[in-house]
C-alpha cells in the first residue's frame, strides 16, 4: 500500500451534477484524461436533487471549481443559473458544461460537437447535401438534428412518436437555420418510405439499449442500402440490434461512445485552456473502449 497522492490541496475540482448518476462514465473519463495529460484536475460525481440545483451551483463557485458538466435531468434547468450561454447551446436549448471564471459561470453544449467530430472521424464523412433521418426528438436529438442542419444536410426527417417535440426541433431549424426539416410520426416514416431516401441515418431514442436489446428503431423487415451509414448514439450494448442490421446490410455503424468521450474531451479543453493532443485522443479511445467492454461483461 502507498500514500494515495493524487488529489492533494493544490488540486483544482470539477464534476457533473445529475441525478441519477450511477452509470455515468464521465468520472472515469476526465480522471484518466488528467493523468493521461499529467494535469491536477480531479473529478467527481454530484448527485443533487431538483430543489438544491441553485444551492449546488453556489457551492461549486464558492469552492473555486474549475466547472461542470450537468447531465439528465437538469441540461435545461441549469441554465437560469449562467452568467453567459454559448449562441450554440441556445440553439440546443441545453447547457452540458459549464467553465467557472472567477465566480462568473459560462454555459457550453459539447455533445454537438462531440456527435460531429465522432460522425465524420469514425463514418468518414460529413453531412454537407446528405439526407438524414433523426429517430427520436428528446434532449440529445435536439441538438444533433440542430447540428446536422448547420452542417448543410439537404434535408433532416426528424420521426418520433411524439410529434410534438419532433416539431419543436424541426420549427428551430426551419426558423433559425433553414427550412430543411420534416417531421413524421414513426408510421407515416414507414408508410412512404421516407428511409430508403436517406443518406444517413442516426438513432436518438433509448430503443435497443440495455436491457432492450432486441428492438431496433426501424422496422426489422427494412433491408439497408449499402450505402447509407448508420450511427447509434446507445453505446450500451456496444452494438445495437440496430447497428447489427445495419452492419449485416453491407453499412458503415458507428455506436455512441465516440461522441461520449468527444464531448467530454472538449469540456476538459474548455475549463483548462489545455488542448487534448491526438495521441492523448487514441489512448483515451483505446483503454475506454477496453474498460466499457470489460464493464459491460460485469453488469451483464
Ligand atoms: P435524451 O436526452 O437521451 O434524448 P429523452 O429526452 O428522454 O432522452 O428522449 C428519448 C427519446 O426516445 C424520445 O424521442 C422518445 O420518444 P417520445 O418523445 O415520444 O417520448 C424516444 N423513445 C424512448 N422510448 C421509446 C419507445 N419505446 N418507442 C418510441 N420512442 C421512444
Amino acid at each position: 500500500m502507498q500514500i494515495d497522492d493524487r488529489i492533494t490541496g493544490r488540486s483544482k475540482i470539477a464534476g457533473i451534477i445529475g441525478n441519477p448518476l450511477e452509470h455515468s462514465i464521465s468520472p472515469q473519463l476526465h480522471n484518466t484524461l488528467s493523468r493521461l495529460l499529467g494535469n491536477d484536475l480531479a473529478y467527481i460525481p454530484l448527485r443533487v436533487e431538483k430543489n438544491d440545483l441553485g444551492n449546488a451551483v453556489k457551492g461549486l463557485i464558492a469552492v473555486n471549481a474549475a466547472g461542470f458538466n450537468i447531465t439528465i435531468p437538469y441540461k435545461q434547468d441549469i441554465m437560469k443559473h449562467l452568467d453567459v450561454i454559448s449562441e450554440e447551446a441556445l440553439l440546443y436549448g441545453a447547457v452540458n458544461t459549464v467553465k467557472n471564471n472567477g465566480g462568473k459561470l459560462y454555459g457550453y453544449n459539447t455533445d454537438a460537437d462531440g456527435f460531429l467530430r465522432s460522425f465524420r472521424e469514425e463514418a468518414g464523412i460529413g453531412f454537407e447535401n446528405r439526407e438524414v433521418a433523426v429517430l427520436g426528438a428528446g434532449g440529445a436529438a435536439r441538438a444533433i438534428a440542430v447540428k446536422i442542419a448547420l452542417e448543410k444536410a439537404s434535408r433532416i426527417n426528424i420521426v418520433n412518436r411524439t410529434l410534438s417535440k419532433a416539431s419543436e426541433i424541426a420549427e428551430v431549424i426551419n426558423n433559425k437555420i433553414r427550412p430543411a426539416a420534416s417531421i413524421f410520426s414513426p408510421e407515416e416514416f414507414e408508410k412512404q418510405n421516407v428511409i430508403s431516401r436517406c443518406d444517413i441515418i442516426v438513432n436518438t431514442t433509448s430503443i435497443g439499449m440495455y436491457p432492450d436489446v432486441g428492438s431496433s428503431p426501424v422496422n426489422r423487415a427494412y433491408t439497408f442500402l449499402q450505402s447509407q451509414v448508420v450511427y447509434d448514439v446507445i453505446y450500451n450494448p456496444v452494438k445495437t440490434r440496430l447497428l447489427k442490421d445495419a452492419e449485416g446490410s453491407g453499412c458503415k455503424v458507428v455506436n455512441g461512445l465516440g461522441m461520449l468521450i468527444y464531448q467530454g474531451i472538449y469540456a476538459y479543453e474548455i475549463w483548462t485552456g489545455l488542448k487534448v493532443s491526438e495521441s492523448v485522443v487514441k489512448e483515451l479511445f483505446k483503454l475506454l473502449l477496453e474498460y466499457w467492454e470489460h464493464a459491460i461483461i460485469r453488469e451483464e
